[in-house]
């Protein structure tokens, strides 16, 4: 017997996607979950590799450059809304092809050349494909977010099968996490009066941080200098 346990806004997604038709609803969740338990194998395999990469370059000089790592397989709900931004309608295959963030992985890092370290070093394991890659260390987005940003795609192997799965991985200093975190809590809120003025102070500790990141990286430098 195969049990399954859905929040009723995932029905109501469904309900919209099959109306009237339960044996292909059914269906339908039996594959969504398979899907999910597919990009919840490849967030695992890349997890495995970043804390191998971590324990290794911590037997160096360079004490756990990864601080953490969170990981998110996305919300039914935000996959719905995130196809009807895109005009797309919600089935398996519009997944797949459309969203490249379905499986979330976020790595903090103590500094920024931990940051190119570790994203190099997945970029060249032999089993990774890098689909794209956006900076926005070197190029910050105008509002001040400061991360780095890789779409990579992992092979999980299955019972019959092997996959490509697209795992999205964003690795950012804590201090760049600080920040996010805080302004990520700003697209909530729609009744904010003086939002430009928030915008701005906000702008002005993304760079703050950013001086600071650098700062902490030369301090590093000069201390790793010495044995
Ligand atoms: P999405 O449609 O949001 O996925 O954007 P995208 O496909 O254009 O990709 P992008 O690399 O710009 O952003 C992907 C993810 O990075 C987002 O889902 C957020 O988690 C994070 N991100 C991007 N820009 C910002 C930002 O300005 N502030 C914060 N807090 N997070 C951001
Ligand atoms: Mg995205």
């Amino acid at each position: 017997m195969r049990i399954m346990l859905v929040k009723d806004e995932t029905i109501e997604i469904i309900k919209e996607t099959f109306p009237g038709e339960p044996e292909q609803m059914v269906d339908y969740m039996i594959n969504f979950n398979e899907l999910m338990m597919k990009y919840n194998s490849a967030i695992r395999e890349i997890k495995t590799k970043l804390e191998i990469l971590n324990n290794e370059l911590s037997l160096g000089d360079n004490n756990n450059p990864i601080e953490s790592i969170q990981s998110r397989v996305k919300k039914p709900i935000s996959i719905a809304n995130k196809l009807k931004k895109m005009g797309k309608p919600m089935n398996l295959d519009t997944i797949v092809e459309n969203l490249n963030d379905i499986a979330g992985i976020r790595v903090i890092c103590s500094f920024i050349d931990d940051i190119y370290r570790i994203s190099d070093m997945i970029s060249k394991q032999d089993d990774i494909i890098v689909v794209e890659i956006r900076d926005y260390i070197k190029n910050p987005k105008p509002n001040g977010y400061r991360s780095y940003h890789m779409i990579v795609e992992v092979p999980v192997f299955f019972s019959d099968c092997k996959q490509m799965m697209r795992v999205e991985i964003q690795i950012r200093t804590v201090a760049m996490n600080f920040w996010a975190s805080l302004e990520h809590c700003l697209k909530y809120k729609s009744n904010i009066k003086n939002e430009e003025e928030i915008v701005n102070e906000l702008k002005i500790c993304a760079d703050t941080i950013a001086n600071t990141d650098i700062k902490m990286l030369e301090i590093k430098k000069k201390i790793n200098a010495f044995d």
